[in-house]
This record gives C-alpha cells, sequence and structure tokens, in this order.
C-alpha cells in the first residue's frame, strides 16, 4: 500500500493507495479516531457493487452503519441533495461523533464533503474515491462544494478529509469512456509538474487503458503526489501554484459552458483546453513545435478528443470571457513552456487565441 500525505498543519491527512482491500477498510478506519457512527454516501450504481463490501467490513470492527444514496449525476450535486441528506442523517440521530464515508466519484465526494462540511458545523468525513478522476484529483485537496443553477461548484468551502482510501481494484467496473476522460487530467499532472512521468505516460499509454495493474499503480501513486504536494504548498489556491492544476481548463471549461455540460465529459473537454493551450504557447513562442506535438499526440493515443466539432469558435470566445479565470478583463492561461513546466499568462493576443480556436474547430469555414 502507497502512503502520501498531505501536509496541511493539524489539518494533514494520509491518501493510503490500495489494491484490492476495500473489503478490509474497516480495519484501516478503526485507527483514525472518527467515532463508531458511520454514514456511507453513495448512489447506486457503485452502490449496488461496493457498498455492502464496505458496510459489512465496518460492522465487523464495531462500526454502526447508515446508508444514504443519492441518485447518479452532476445535477444531483446541489443544495436540494444536501437537505435531503441532513434530514437523513438526523433520522438516524447521528451528531458530531459521526462521520461521513464518500463512497463515489467525483460528484459523490463533492457533495458528501460539503454535507459533512457544514453538519452540526462540520463532521469528520472520508474519502473513498472509486472513479480514477476522482482518485487522482477530485478526492484530495478539500475542495467540496454543490452546483448552482446559475453555475457549477457555486456553493462550497475547503474542508478536508481525515483520510482518503484509494482502492485500485474498483476501476474495473468503471465505464471506459470516464476511465478515458480522466486521463487528461493523468496527462495534465506530466506536463505542467513531471516530464519524466509525461514519457512514462508516452511508453505505457496503451497499458493504462487496459488497466495493467502496476501501471495503473504507478500512475494514481505520481498524480496524487503532485496534487498533494500542490495542495500542501497553496491550500486554497491563493498563491499562484495550485492554480496550475487548471492547465486546459480555461478553453476547456467555455467549452463545457458553451455545450451545456451534455457533449463532453469534463476531462474530453480539458483534453481539447490542453491542445488549445499547447498551440497558443507555440505560437507565442513559449513553446516548440516538438513540445505542441508530444501534447497532441499523447492525447489522441489515449484516445481523447483534441478537435471541437460543431461548435462555433466566436462561440467559445464569449463564454471565455465571462469566465472566473478572467481578471480585468483579460483572460489568464495557464501554458507549457515545456513538457514539464508552466506559466501563468494573462497577455495572450486575442487573435492567437481566435486562430488556434479554428484551427482545432472542425468544419469551420476558413
Ligand atoms: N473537489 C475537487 O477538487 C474536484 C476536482 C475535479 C472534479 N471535481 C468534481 O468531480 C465531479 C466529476 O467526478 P467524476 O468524473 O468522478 O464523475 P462521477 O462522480 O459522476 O462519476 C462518473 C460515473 O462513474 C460512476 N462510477 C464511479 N465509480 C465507479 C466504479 N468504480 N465502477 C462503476 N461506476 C463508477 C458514477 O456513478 C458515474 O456514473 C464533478 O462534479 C467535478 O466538479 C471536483
Ligand atoms: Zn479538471
Amino acid at each position: 500500500m502507497e502512503e502520501i500525505k498531505v501536509d496541511l498543519g493539524e489539518r494533514s491527512y494520509k491518501i493510503l493507495v490500495d489494491n484490492g482491500n476495500l473489503k478490509d477498510i474497516g480495519k484501516v478506519l478503526k485507527d483514525y479516531h472518527l467515532g463508531k457512527k458511520a454514514t456511507i454516501i453513495t448512489n447506486p450504481l457503485v452502490g449496488n457493487l461496493y457498498q455492502d463490501m464496505v458496510k459489512d467490513s465496518l460492522v465487523k470492527e464495531g462500526f454502526e452503519v447508515a446508508i444514504a444514496r443519492v441518485p447518479d449525476g452532476e445535477e444531483y450535486k446541489s443544495l436540494e441533495w444536501a437537505s435531503k441528506l441532513y434530514d437523513e442523517l438526523l433520522e438516524h440521530k447521528r451528531d458530531r461523533y459521526s462521520f461521513i464515508l464518500a463512497l463515489g466519484g467525483g460528484v459523490i465526494g463533492d457533495l458528501a464533503g460539503f454535507v459533512a462540511s457544514t453538519y452540526m458545523r462540520g463532521i469528520p468525513f472520508v474519502q473513498v474515491p472509486t472513479s480514477l478522476l476522482a482518485q487522482v484529483d477530485a478526492s484530495i485537496g478539500g475542495k467540496v462544494a454543490v452546483n448552482h443553477p446559475l453555475g457549477k461548484n457555486l456553493v462550497g468551502s475547503f474542508y478536508q478529509p481525515k483520510l482518503v482510501y484509494t482502492d485500485l481494484a474498483v476501476l474495473k467496473t468503471l465505464a471506459r469512456r470516464e476511465l478515458i476522460a480522466a486521463l487528461a487530467e493523468v496527462i495534465k499532472y506530466g506536463i505542467i509538474k513531471d516530464r519524466e512521468f509525461f514519457g512514462y505516460l508516452e511508453k505505457n499509454i496503451d497499458e493504462v487503458k487496459t488497466l495493467r495493474q502496476d501501471v495503473l499503480k504507478k500512475i494514481v501513486a505520481i498524480c496524487t503526489r503532485i496534487k498533494s504536494e500542490l495542495v500542501s504548498l497553496d491550500e486554497r489556491e491563493e498563491k499562484g501554484i495550485r492554480s496550475i492544476i487548471n492547465y486546459g481548463h480555461t478553453i476547456g471549461h467555455a467549452l463545457e459552458v458553451l455545450t451545456k455540460y451534455k457533449i463532453y465529459r469534463h476531462g474530453e473537454a480539458v483534453s481539447i483546453g490542453m491542445v488549445a493551450a499547447a498551440k497558443i504557447a507555440q505560437r507565442m513562442e513559449i513553446l516548440n513545435k516538438e513540445g505542441e506535438r508530444r501534447q497532441v499526440e499523447l492525447l489522441e493515443r489515449a484516445g481523447l478528443p483534441t478537435k471541437v466539432k460543431d461548435v462555433d469558435p466566436l462561440g467559445i470566445i464569449k463564454a471565455l470571457s465571462r469566465d472566473k479565470k478572467v481578471q480585468e478583463g483579460r483572460i489568464r492561461f495557464i501554458l507549457a513552456t515545456e513538457i514539464g513546466k508552466v506559466e501563468t499568462r494573462d497577455d495572450v493576443p486575442p487573435e492567437i487565441i481566435k486562430e488556434v480556436l479554428q484551427e482545432i474547430t472542425e468544419n469551420s469555414e476558413r
């Protein structure tokens, strides 16, 4: 089992990366002083696969366990469902000596974390991320939130879990599209922070896609370590350190908004956003052609989209200027200067953004 620490003073916690031992999670949790009353928050898809295993293991170690289920889908990451969860916690007489266990992907993790952060002014919570995206990204760093009709993640806070327990074996049941989409974030870590890791992915991307266990273990551990480091240095994303994680997200997010979150999985939009960022950097002559080519090629080989279909590039620009990353009218981009290094720029010439968006849009009139 790998152990990675998120270093945040008294809010520090461990991320355990295990393989096939979810059935023994009760034993692990016993050492964490979480209280005896557990509430597992999950959804029907993940719940049917894993909730009994987790529950049995907790019961065996003397925990009292309740299960609360939320329907599967981003639209249920809402205040309305948070409120229903408060009702259930109260019904089960959960008090400040109880804890929440989030069993699911990023949607469950964000929602359960939000509920944990507010119920009785905050009760402990444990993340058990079951999607690749949640394992390498969403479960780490304490951003918890629900969506608002006017936008994603608009209501939330920073609230760190007491432990993140990752079991790689659960990825076997994850839908292929979800797995591939998360690879965008995995590749992102290489581009922003770790040239050697990027090279490793170039060599092993096919093995990642077939879930070869040793490769999977390595990539989840490395991504986890990179995110943990960034969070430890800049928990609240105030120092421009953690924010490099938003590489590819400027245009990616605009694309998601423009297509109303219906066409692209988040990682797919980020993949296109990273292609755009690479091309912008290349045109600004801060990245060489080879650096651009390697990014695009690896994303393609991972099975991710690198072009936009049937979307008006000007629409993307409009959506961009409404983004929260815009400060005083300037759009902020994270750009790679080489594989493994990025910088934040707000001086990208608008013509370059336009040219690049036209270049990556299929069926665009040129
Ligand atoms: N807090 C953060 O720092 C952070 C970072 C990135 C993303 N997020 C949030 O994460 C969410 C996206 O997370 P996601 O991509 O995991 O989506 P998700 O939670 O919707 O999971 C994707 C799908 O996979 C299913 N699933 C999960 N684990 C499975 C398993 N082991 N076997 C079979 N099916 C499984 C889910 O039920 C769902 O249908 C978004 O709401 C996003 O805002 C948060
Ligand atoms: Zn992302």
